[in-house]
């Protein structure tokens, strides 16, 4: 995603439509980019985080002429209302505090003077978004020799993110420097972000990708066809513990089962210094209906109780490391920049 050319709305594909349309739209309200986000239009952690930043600063362009004291008001609320969309996600409240934060460090700026603060910051928080995704991609092509054959569950890609994406990108660099490779996707119910998204950017890119239901990866790791896992994270705690799209700890121990290196790829920016363990993530619960239906094909009887969180918490001990954009941690997980890194 990224600014509208104009620079007064946020840019992105719309991803409930793919793979059937790649439509692009442009949303300039709070309650666009908030609905944007709730219903996955925009997705992935470290995108929602930038569609936040940006879509904030399009929600107040039209108060640029109102006074100060209002526009920071309305910062706050507007703050407040997207990045409160979905809970799991660390990089959505990282990016809206940021984003007070340098409001609060300016407090005598004038109303235009604020959205300027504002407009550098969300183009800042892009930009290091696409920068942290290649150094994620640099850092872990040096784990992929010609040949691998890699396992990924929901979409850690380029739709994912601002840049080339996180799971996907040392997939991306690998490819870029001409070693073959090839991905196995996990369709990733209930909403098929696997099938529907990273089926489509990888064919797009020219890597060789093949869908699979989430149930078959076990029996393609016990047939020897998976040399590893790459997964995206939504939330990393202190300890290592990893929030990523449900059915990433069923992955993670069937990896640990047939010794298969299970890896996560984060920027920094996932990283919850403030949360100590996973067993104090919030996770999302999202509505039964998504279970109920592929699309609009009902799939189970309409009335029936699901359950339907849009994630879970691995556990550190299954995660063989955690590739960031400043190195590569194993446990003991101790994410103090540069200690603790073991590349
Ligand atoms: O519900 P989603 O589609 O936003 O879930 C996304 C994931 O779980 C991703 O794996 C994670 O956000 C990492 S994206 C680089």
């Amino acid at each position: 995603m990224q600014w509208s050319p104009a620079g007064d709305a946020l840019r992105i594909i719309d991803q409930r439509r793919l793979p059937d349309a790649c439509v692009e739209r442009e949303l300039r309200t709070v309650e666009e980019v908030m609905e944007a986000i709730r219903t996955l239009a925009v997705r992935g952690a470290p995108a929602i985080g930038v569609a936040a930043a940006i879509g904030l600063v399009a929600s107040l362009l039209p108060f640029r002429d109102e006074d100060p004291h209002l526009v920071r008001a309305r910062l706050q609320a507007h703050a407040g209302l997207i990045g409160g969309t979905r809970p799991t996600a660390v990089n959505l409240s990282w990016a809206m505090q940021r984003m007070q934060d340098v409001a609060a460090a300016r407090p005598v700026a004038t109303s235009a003077e604020l959205l300027d603060i504002l407009r550098r910051e969300a183009t800042a928080i892009l930009d290091e978004d696409i920068a942290m995704c290649r150094a994620i991609g640099t850092r872990g092509a040096t784990l992929i020799p010609d040949g691998t054959r890699i396992l990924t569950h929901c979409n850690a890609g380029a739709l994912a993110t601002a840049g080339i994406g996180t799971a996907l990108a040392p997939v991306y660099v690998a490819h870029e420097a001409g070693r073959s490779v090839q991905v196995f996707a996990d369709e990733t119910r209930p909403l098929l972000q696997g099938s529907r998204l990273t089926a489509w950017e990888l064919e797009r890119a020219g890597v060789p990708v093949t869908v699979i239901t989430d149930a078959m990866a076990a029996s393609l790791m016990r047939a020897g066809e998976i040399d590893m896992v790459l997964v995206g994270a939504d939330r990393i705690v202190r300890n290592g513990d990893v929030a990523n799209k449900i059915g990433t700890y069923n992955v993670a121990v069937i990896a640990k089962h047939h010794g298969i290196p299970f890896y996560v790829c984060a920027p920094w920016s996932t990283i919850d210094h403030a949360t100590a363990s996973g067993a104090a993530i919030d996770i999302e619960q999202r509505h039964a209906d998504e279970v109920r239906h592929v699309r609009d094909t009902v799939v189970a009887p309409v009335n029936i109780p699901v359950r339907n969180p849009a994630f879970d918490v691995t556990p550190h001990e299954l995660v063989t490391a955690i590739i960031t954009d400043r190195g590569i941690y194993r446990a003991p997980y101790a994410f103090t920049f540069p200690h603790g890194r073991t590349d």
